[in-house]
């Protein structure tokens, strides 16, 4: 079934939400990167990937619906509040809270207009950014409680490395 215009701009709009996630997770890699992390540089950036790798499966979703696709303006990401873990990590949970935000406000849209054909892939949608802000708010937990102790925070970004393949440049 092709898909109400209103749902196609809404598609649209989500897609480039995920992209600029895509860009925020890239943004706190980098500072990461910069303040010898490279764990968690390295998780970030997976993140970024997975990001644009939801920005995909909507684009796929919205193809197959007969739409067309308009990626929107995509906005700096801004800094975190300082180059510390902790601000970057809590910079990555206020980002998920905006997109869970825009994926139960596309599901509330598919329900009014009836789309039956959407709501599978919303709810897969609705049970990741669960489990993305279940994860991010357990690393914020170990953060706070890592405080200002320098092993701590080491130990934790060897260990985000380590389940994410830890910061590695991409080869040409
Ligand atoms: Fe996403
Ligand atoms: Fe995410």
């Amino acid at each position: 079934m092709k898909a109400s215009d209103k749902l196609v701009a809404a598609l649209n709009d989500q897609i480039t939400l995920e992209l600029s996630a895509s860009v925020v997770y890239f943004q706190l890699s980098a500072v990461l990167s910069a303040e010898d992390l490279p764990g968690m540089a390295g998780w970030m950036l997976a993140q970024s990937n997975e990001e644009r790798d939801h920005a995909q499966i909507f684009t796929d979703h919205l193809l197959n619906r007969g739409g067309e696709v308009k990626i929107g303006a995509i906005d700096a990401p801004g800094a975190p509040a300082d180059s510390s873990a902790i601000a970057a990590f809590r910079a990555s949970l206020a980002h998920e809270e905006k997109v869970s935000e825009a994926v139960r406000g596309l599901y509330r849209l598919a329900v009014d207009e009836g789309d039956i054909d959407s709501i599978p892939l919303l709810q897969r949608f609705i049970e990741e950014q669960l489990e993305e802000e279940a994860a991010v708010s357990e690393i914020i937990g170990r953060l706070e409680r890592a405080g200002d102790d320098g092993s701590a925070i080491l130990y934790l970004d060897s260990e985000l490395g380590s389940r994410h393949g830890g910061g590695e440049a991409p080869e040409l």
